[in-house]
């Protein structure tokens, strides 16, 4: 076979990919493992939705191409999302694109905007996509530091004006995966006024705006004032409505930059099959807060049973007000050697800190995307093998 292409070199094989070949070597061998380590919903979406789609794909007219740039309806739900939930006004024929899941449109941004040698600015510790993207793209990655004293917050104040002014990109995620830390609007004033400076476009990646806990409310990058002079933001039915397989998000806000990004996905895909929209649009249109909160509380009473073994398991985190994940300091600050020998000693499997970037080592992450009742068997485990845990190379 001829040589692959040299791009793969600065890409490794995706960590879940990984970590889901590790556990299934357990399966073969009979061995029951429990996963909190995928970001996953395991609730089912709205009844409604699931309805929507059925009906769509008994339609004789469904199942041809639906158009780079999807079904107008399903744009205008997504601008009517954006009006009601945080007062936004987009229009739908130019701020708004349907993308195929959200991580779609993160990596064909970084195709969309960097060249060999330019720069995506980067917090260090985040959704491995903004690195990847970037380094596929052939573009270089300045990693900005995060930390627990900050509150995982980007000071972009404190990068040179000579990185800032080489930067083409910078990604912000709030609320955050993997650290479940927030964002409020002074920060994404900052932020904004500060790329403005730069000429850097800022992408606001924000799949888990609707997934927060004890009555918080999450922010849009758009709700802030200058924000489409020089901004875009992901948004993902994943995790707001629990479809995750689905495939379904949108790119929202600077007319210039969605415009630049259909020109790339045009070349790469044909958009989505109709009645996913169809479904999208019932999803936006119909679900009612109630049934918003309702999952949130699972989420949190998940979250709050966890964060209570931590102590007993060698872990110590803050209690995240968004987002689907725990971020766990471990002990010994060896991140890597705790998954490892969770999964094998314990059978319980997390995601290494360091999957997020080089400052994640001294971290894991913890899904709450487990039911109930295997997320109890998964605390029985690792209260029993914390004490007992033998030392492995
Ligand atoms: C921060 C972040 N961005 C993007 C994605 C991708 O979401 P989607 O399912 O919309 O592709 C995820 C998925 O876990 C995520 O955590």
């Amino acid at each position: 076979m001829p040589e692959r292409a040299a791009r793969l070199n600065n890409l490794p094989v995706y960590f879940f990919a990984v970590i889901a070949q590790k556990i299934q070597a357990l399966q073969v061998q009979g061995i029951d493992v429990v996963s909190l380590d995928i970001g996953s919903p395991d609730l089912p979406p709205p009844r409604a939705v699931i309805d929507a789609l059925s009906h769509s794909a008994y339609e004789a007219n469904v199942h041809g191409y639906s158009g780079y740039r999807g079904i107008p309806a399903f744009r205008r739900a997504v601008a009517h999302y954006y009006e009601k939930r945080f007062g936004v006004s987009l229009d739908p024929e130019k701020e708004v694109l349907p993308l195929l899941g959200s991580k779609e449109g993160i990596v064909n941004l970084s195709l969309a905007y960097l060249d060999r040698g330019d720069l995506a600015l980067v917090p260090d510790i985040s959704y491995p996509s903004y690195s990847m993207g970037a380094r596929l793209a052939g573009g270089d990655v300045c990693w900005i530091p995060l930390s627990q004293e900050t509150h995982f917050l980007p000071d972009v104040l404190t990068v040179p004006d000579s990185v800032a002014d080489q930067a083409k990109l910078l990604w912000v995620n709030y609320p955050n995966n993997p650290t479940g830390a927030t964002a409020e609007p002074d920060f994404y004033q900052t932020v904004i006024d500060w790329s403005i400076k730069h000429d850097i476009l800022l992408a606001s990646d924000n799949p888990y705006v609707d997934v927060t806990y004890d009555g918080y409310k999450a922010t849009s990058v758009l709700e802030i004032k200058d924000a489409k002079k020089c901004a875009i933001e992901f948004m993902s039915f994943s995790k707001t409505f629990n479809m995750g397989g689905w495939r379904l998000g949108a790119a929202v806000g600077n007319a210039d930059v969605i415009k630049t990004l259909l020109q790339v996905k045009s070349n790469v895909d044909s958009g989505h099959f109709r009645p996913i929209y169809d479904a999208g649009i019932e999803a936006i249109e119909t679900t009612p807060q109630s049934w918003i909160d309702d999952r949130n509380d699972i989420y949190q009473h998940r979250r709050d049973r966890i964060l209570e073994t931590l102590p007993k398991i060698g872990l110590q985190a803050q209690k995240p007000k968004g987002s689907l994940y725990i971020w766990a300091r471990v002990e010994d600050g060896n991140g890597d050697k705790y998954v490892k020998q969770a999964l094998e000693q314990a059978h319980v499997a997390f995601a290494p800190g360091s999957a997020y970037g080089p400052g994640g080592e001294p971290y894991i992450r913890i899904s709450l995307g487990i039911s109930n009742e295997r997320l109890e068997i998964a605390l029985r485990r690792l209260k029993d093998w914390y004490p007992n845990r033998k030392e492995i190379n």
